[in-house]
């Protein structure tokens, strides 16, 4: 793939990267010059995307909620790379809910992979990256800022990256290691996530058509308009920005 350079050097692990926002970020970043380690939970997928990025991509298998994972993926990004400057951490679900319904099954599933996979992958990232310093991407979402009656577990998920990436900075800025930690904070984008929200509803067509008005630009966000907002945090263009949120959401919570 071409580089273009705004990250030419730089080695970035994203997680949840087979599909979606994940994806985007993974193959703009590589274009700006970045060499990539796409992991997901998904083999075949992931193993798509570190082909369409060629030489500089590669896939390893990383499911959040795991230690030993987190363990295998940064000794294998170590390997093949020989450094990390760059962690997405991006990988997320949503079960919807409200307060009454939702089982704590679904509510501890939620967390684990939103939370305690984010928190995994900040413990994991800093080891490394404190050697040469970096930047660290955590996705939180418009839901970590508002709420909604039927998230009541991916709001409280979402809301716990946006203050634990503020921990993650504060501490690394107070031990001098040259990380930075930032949160994306995205409203509605056209993903697998959205798209079975929208398709679970009794009038798909509407629904779209209803979540479209939400947004006062007036439509769904492309996981490009993130994969952007991804690659400015990523590069040292941001390197006085940490601790911030940064929402990228048609101007839903401006109202
Ligand atoms: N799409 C949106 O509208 C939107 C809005 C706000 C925030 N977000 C956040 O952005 C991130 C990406 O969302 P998306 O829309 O691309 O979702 P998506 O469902 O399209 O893709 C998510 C990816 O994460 C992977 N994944 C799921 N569980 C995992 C695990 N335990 N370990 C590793 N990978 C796992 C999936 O296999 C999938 O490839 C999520 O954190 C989501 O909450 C999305």
């Amino acid at each position: 793939m071409a580089s273009t350079g705004r990250l030419d050097g730089k080695v970035a692990l994203v997680t949840g990267a087979a599909a979606g926002l994940g994806r985007a970020a993974a193959i703009r970043m590589a274009e700006q010059g970045a060499r990539v380690v796409v992991t997901d939970i998904l083999d075949e997928a992931g193993d798509d995307v570190a082909s369409e990025i060629g030489a500089s991509g590669r896939f390893e298998r990383l499911d959040v909620t795991r230690p030993e994972d987190w363990s295998r993926a940064m000794e294998a990004t170590l390997e093949a790379f020989g450094r990390l400057d760059v962690l997405v951490n991006n990988a997320g679900v949503v079960v919807l809910g409200d307060v009454e319904s939702l089982s704590l099954a679904a509510w501890r599933h939620v967390h684990a992979v939103n939370l305690d996979g984010v928190f995994l992958g900040c413990r994991y990232g800093v080891e490394v990256m404190k050697r040469g310093g970096g930047s660290i991407i955590n996705l939180s979402s418009v839901s970590g800022l508002v709420g909604g009656h039927n998230l009541a577990a991916y709001n409280s998920s979402k809301g716990g990256v946006r203050l634990l990436t503020k921990s993650v900075a504060l501490h690394c800025a107070r031990a001098g290691y040259g990380i930075r930690c930032n949160s994306v904070h995205p409203t509605f984008i056209e993903t697998a996530m959205v798209r079975s929200m929208i398709d679970a509803s009794d009038d798909p067509e509407r629904t779209r058509q209803k979540l479209a008005r939400q947004i006062p630009l007036g439509e769904i966000g492309e996981p490009d308009d993130v994969a952007h907002m991804i690659v400015y945090l990523a590069s040292d263009e941001s390197k006085f920005v940490t601790g911030a949120e940064f929402v990228v959401d048609g101007g839903v919570t401006a109202q």
